[in-house]
């Protein structure tokens, strides 16, 4: 038997997820199918039911859905349940139990693709909305010196910084991105991520070219174009990466979760790259 296993989104055709996992199970010698389900906007429960009743075994879940899968989960690892999001669901006989793999894989990306040891550096988290919630935990359980989020309305930072912000050695505050200008900031960031979805609408970002230096990493987790966080970080001398590793990344702990088998990544990375 075929086990069934989908990703759900809206919009969904351009979803890589299918070619990623199809690349896994081959590598692995699982037997499986991966598909992409389009899901209509207000029929996200009604689409998971129906694969349920069908025999799937698990479903990632993309845009604008993640949130939607939470509510509908009987169980929540603990890492979905501090993103308030999950992009990972198992089925198991009735129960739907859900996970959030996309910070692990954004540093699991960061650690092994980019060799960049996370631990005592300074990070700028750009944007306070779920993808930056999503991943706060992983990085600060990553052990970085300290993580400022910045972000267009204030408030949300704030919000977001208190979430996270007890028992932690890490130094997590929240600023305005017209603050980074200020010469408290004194250094540039050596990891500078961006975690707005400006990009989707290739938005610059109001930021100072002084977060940028010719050490800092500036990762986007957009994934698929040159967006201009990327060009003015590039014009800085950074160091620049997009999402594609932390996608591959985060769907081979999904993989994980459902086969109990950890894929290697970099082929799947080099193959996507070289797409
Ligand atoms: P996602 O799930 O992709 O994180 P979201 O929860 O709607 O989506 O959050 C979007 C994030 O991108 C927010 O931090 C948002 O800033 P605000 O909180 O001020 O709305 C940020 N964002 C979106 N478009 C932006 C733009 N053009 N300039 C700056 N920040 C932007």
């Amino acid at each position: 038997m075929t086990d069934k296993y989908a990703v759900i989104g809206n919009p969904i055709s351009h979803s890589k997820s299918p070619q990623i996992h199809a690349a896994f199970a081959m590598q692995t010698n699982q037997n499986m199918s991966y598909e992409a389900i389009l899901a209509p906007i207000d029929g996200f429960t009604e689409t998971v039911k129906h694969l349920i009743a069908q025999g799937f075994k698990g479903v990632n879940v993309t845009v604008p859905f993640k949130f939607e899968a939470f509510d509908l989960c009987g169980e929540l690892s603990p890492r979905a349940l501090t993103a308030g999001a999950v992009n990972t669901l198992s089925f198991n006989k009735n129960r739907i139990i859900g996970d959030n793999t996309d910070g692990f894989g954004l540093v699991r990306d960061l650690t092994l693709n980019h060799l960049h040891a996370l631990e005592g550096l300074r990070i700028l988290v750009l944007g306070a909305g779920g993808a930056a919630r999503g991943v706060m935990l992983p990085l600060i359980h990553a052990k970085p010196a300290s993580i400022l989020v910045a972000n267009r309305t204030l408030d949300k930072a704030k919000n977001l910084v208190d979430h996270f912000n007890k028992n932690t050695d890490c130094q997590i505050n929240a600023c305005e991105f017209a603050a980074l200008n200020q010469p408290f900031l004194q250094q540039p960031f050596d990891i500078v991520i961006n975690a707005t979805s400006a990009s989707l609408s290739e938005a610059s970002l109001p930021i100072g070219d002084e977060v940028f230096s010719a050490k800092t990493l500036a990762y986007d987790m957009m994934y698929g174009c040159e967006t201009p966080f990327m060009v003015q970080a590039r014009g800085n001398g950074a160091q620049v990466a997009d999402g594609l590793g932390m996608l591959v990344e985060q769907a081979a702990e999904a993989f994980y979760i459902w086969r109990g088998v950890r894929p290697q990544t970099a082929p799947v990375i080099a193959q996507l790259c070289s797409a």
